[in-house]
């Protein structure tokens, strides 16, 4: 699916209650950007909220950016008046809803439905509105593979950290910190989990928000936890963080230009011309299939982020 590679590396948070962050966001150099009527606005800022972001949709300058709006999740009275003001409002500007808290596959598949529904009484495309799945429970974490299966419109799995802590009981307040008393990395299995089934179903897999906004040596220490393990991107909840998300979940210039390497020479020696062969070496290095499949993820996400390479392959004389 196009729509999966797209590049997430920041997704930028954005109160839809703040017409004047809606207009600031649009210059800034965010990958995705999600305008939210879920846990950043007021229940009586919400109707307002429903208008200003149809508004900023239909008339901001969203170029380059995958646009995503969160609506309340399933347990509350908003979800499906959010969903129907926007795709209304604004359903031809708008890549992907994001729904929170979602708990089981049937979540998704309703809003999958409803967004059928809307493209076809609206003459939109049947299909094209993505879903983003954010997980923010036990019961999100525990039924994340049929969440991830539900719909060929799920685009993410997102881990919602703040939420989790506070569904789990984890003894801490601080998103993303190691917590004193427990020897390891509390978020390893929760992120793992979300990870496999992200993959499993080719999704992306995306990191929530870190909350010391002004840290942002803690955001980036955070963000390199889940970027090694294979995430695809994080939230950012202030411009300061935009850099170093963009950064940590790029590849280095040198891995990138690596993994080109190594898909030139792996065309080149499997082909007719090369010798149709196997496995074969790209100076000290044995290169062969696994090797390419490992390049073309590194190289997927480093042109995803429109990364040049600053070598190339040149076939033996
Ligand atoms: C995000 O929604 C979170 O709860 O961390
Ligand atoms: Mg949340």
């Amino acid at each position: 699916m196009a729509a999966l590679g797209r590049s997430r590396r920041s997704c930028l948070a954005v109160p839809g209650s703040s017409v004047k962050m809606l207009g600031k966001a649009q210059g800034l150099p965010a990958d995705q950007v999600f305008l939210d009527l879920e846990d950043a606005v007021a229940p009586l800022a919400k109707p307002e909220a429903r208008k200003n972001i149809v508004a900023a949709l239909n008339e901001g300058d969203w170029a380059g950016k995958t646009r995503v709006v969160r609506v309340n999740d399933l347990t509350t009275p908003w979800t499906y008046t959010d969903v129907i003001a926007i795709v209304e409002g604004a359903g031809a500007n708008l890549d992907a809803i994001m729904l929170p808290k979602v708990q089981s596959a049937s979540h998704v598949e309703w809003l999958d439905l409803t967004l059928t529904q809307l493209e076809k009484s609206l003459g939109l495309p049947v299909g094209a509105i993505g879903i983003e799945a954010q997980i923010e429970n036990a019961a999100g974490l525990v039924n994340v593979d049929a969440i991830a299966a539900a719909s060929p419109r799920v685009e993410t799995i997102i881990f919602g950290p703040a939420d989790f802590m506070a569904s789990i009981n984890m003894k801490s307040l601080v998103v993303g910190s190691l917590i004193p008393g427990y020897p390891g990395d509390p978020y390893h299995y929760i992120l793992m989990r979300i990870l496999m089934a992200a993959r499993m179903h080719d999704k992306q897999a995306i990191d929530g928000p870190y909350l010391q906004i002004k840290d942002v040596d803690g955001f980036t220490e955070v963000a390199r936890r889940s970027a090694a393990l294979g995430f695809d991107g994080k939230w950012v909840l202030h411009p300061g963080q935009l850099d170093a998300a963009n950064e940590v979940y790029s590849p280095a210039q040198s891995d990138y230009d690596h993994a080109e390497l190594i898909l030139d020479a792996y065309d080149y020696y499997t082909s007719e011309q090369g010798g149709r062969l196997g496995a074969v070496m790209l100076g000290d290095e044995m290169i062969d299939e696994a090797s390419r499949k490992m390049a073309l993820v590194i190289s997927a996400k480093g042109r995803a982020a429109a990364m040049t390479r600053t070598t190339s392959f040149t076939p033996p004389a």
